[in-house]
């Protein structure tokens, strides 16, 4: 089990683009980073608005000095301190990723940043490959990907205890904006904005976080695809309010994912299914604690976190007794303890740490990107078959 006791020489000297005040998840970034004391908020730069930043920066304990007005001050600034940040975590709209980025990794910071990755599958594999030649860590924020069952589910696929993947069935259904919310919510707003919120609305806001947890589960590869996707708000067009698509695996194994915000009565229902030949499994986000196993012809059994029967009891994952309940700032705390041990790797380029270690990465950020950019395709021929 996890006990404080981890600690690095030093804590990572850490900056923050965006999650300003009323932001939706800056929050989330702050309270998991901190959580096992392996990141110093120190520097950032929170808000388009610079002297609201500027205030909220102070609000939260910073040197005011410290908090920029934009993030090229804050990273070029920094880079002239000797305790200057050495990461930052970006959590701004998703028209701003990709520059962000770009400017932190020539800035030499390891870079946490927001899902979708990119508009462009271009532009994530330009900040892929700098990732690399600068040996940085770039991890995508893919929370849900932190929960400790679905490692649970990922060592039980690997073990066979499913047989061969036949149908992966996948959704994230909210009812949030059944209605044309975006009218009186800027967070909304900005999501059904092309020039902000990119090629599509609920497969990158939604979709990209479930798609990631098939890959991550299953290691499956897209074949072909066909989506459909509309606006049932007609004000949200030509970005969809819900959309399906259906899935050929290079396995022939198939699925699904059904993404919408106009799923009226509904919290989340993010859920994945992982259907094989002799049992399935499956996840769902508002329970996250348990994980549904059904093998063929034996009464459904509900595993629970932190109990000894499980396959995967990693210290990472494991906080506190089973029965407890866990939650999103734990799943965001095991990716931060991740991403933080992997920076410390790249530090000290100790590959061999680093080739032991999983978390969602750049590459993954860019599979997500390639998802939506098929997707996308396909829905503008029609719902067209298309290769992945
Ligand atoms: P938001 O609109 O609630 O907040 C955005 C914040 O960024 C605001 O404080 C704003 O002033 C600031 N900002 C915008 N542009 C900036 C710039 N150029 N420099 C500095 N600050 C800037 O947005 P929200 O909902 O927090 O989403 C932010 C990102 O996080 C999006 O990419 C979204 O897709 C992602 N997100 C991810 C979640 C997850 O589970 N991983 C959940 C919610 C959002």
């Amino acid at each position: 089990m996890f006990n404080e006791e981890s600690h690095l020489a030093a804590p990572i000297r850490w900056g923050m683009v965006g999650g300003g005040r009323g932001s939706e998840i800056g929050y989330a970034h702050r309270a998991s980073a901190a959580r096992d004391r392996f990141f110093a908020l120190t520097a950032g730069a929170f808000d388009l608005d610079a002297a609201r930043g500027r205030e909220f920066g102070r609000d939260l304990g910073l040197d005011p000095e410290r908090c920029y007005a934009d993030y090229q001050s804050l990273f070029a600034q920094e880079a002239q301190r000797d305790d200057g940040i050495q990461a930052v975590s970006i959590a701004t709209p998703n028209s701003t990723h990709y520059a962000i980025s770009k400017a932190a990794l020539e800035a030499g910071l390891h870079v946490i940043c927001e899902k979708p990755l990119t508009f462009t599958c271009a532009e994530a594999q330009e900040l892929a490959d700098l990732a690399k030649a600068r040996h940085k860590l770039f991890a995508v924020m893919y929370g849900y990907s932190g929960f400790p069952m679905l490692h649970q589910a990922r060592a039980m696929i690997e073990q066979g205890l499913l047989g061969d993947i036949r149908i992966v069935t996948m959704q994230f259904a909210h009812g949030f904006h059944s209605a044309p919310i975006e009218e009186h919510s800027p967070g909304a707003k900005w999501r059904m904005n092309p020039a902000i919120s990119g090629p599509t609305y609920v497969l990158g806001d939604l979709g990209t976080h479930t798609y990631y947890l098939m890959e991550m589960l299953t290691g499956l590869e897209v074949d072909e695809l066909c989506c459909m996707r509309q606006s049932f708000i007609q004000s949200r067009a030509p970005l969809e309010d819900n959309a399906h698509v259906m899935f050929k695996f290079k396995t022939g194994a198939v699925g699904t994912l059904w993404a919408s915000s106009v799923n009226a009565g509904s919290m989340h229902q993010q859920k994945i299914r992982v259907i094989g030949s002799k049992a399935s499994i499956e996840w769902w986000d508002e329970h996250p604690n348990q994980l549904r196993y059904e093998i063929q012809g034996q009464p459904a059994q509900l595993l629970d976190r932190g109990m000894p029967y499980l396959l995967k009891n990693d210290a990472i994952c494991s906080r506190i007794g089973g029965g407890h309940a866990e939650g999103f700032f734990e799943a965001w705390a095991n990716l931060y303890h991740r991403f933080a041990m992997a920076i410390d790797a790249f530090e000290r380029a100790d590959q061999a740490m680093l080739d032991t270690l999983w978390y969602p990465d750049v590459q993954a950020g860019m599979n997500g990107v390639r998802w939506l950019e098929a997707c996308v395709e396909s829905a503008d021929q029609g719902a067209k078959w298309v290769k992945f």
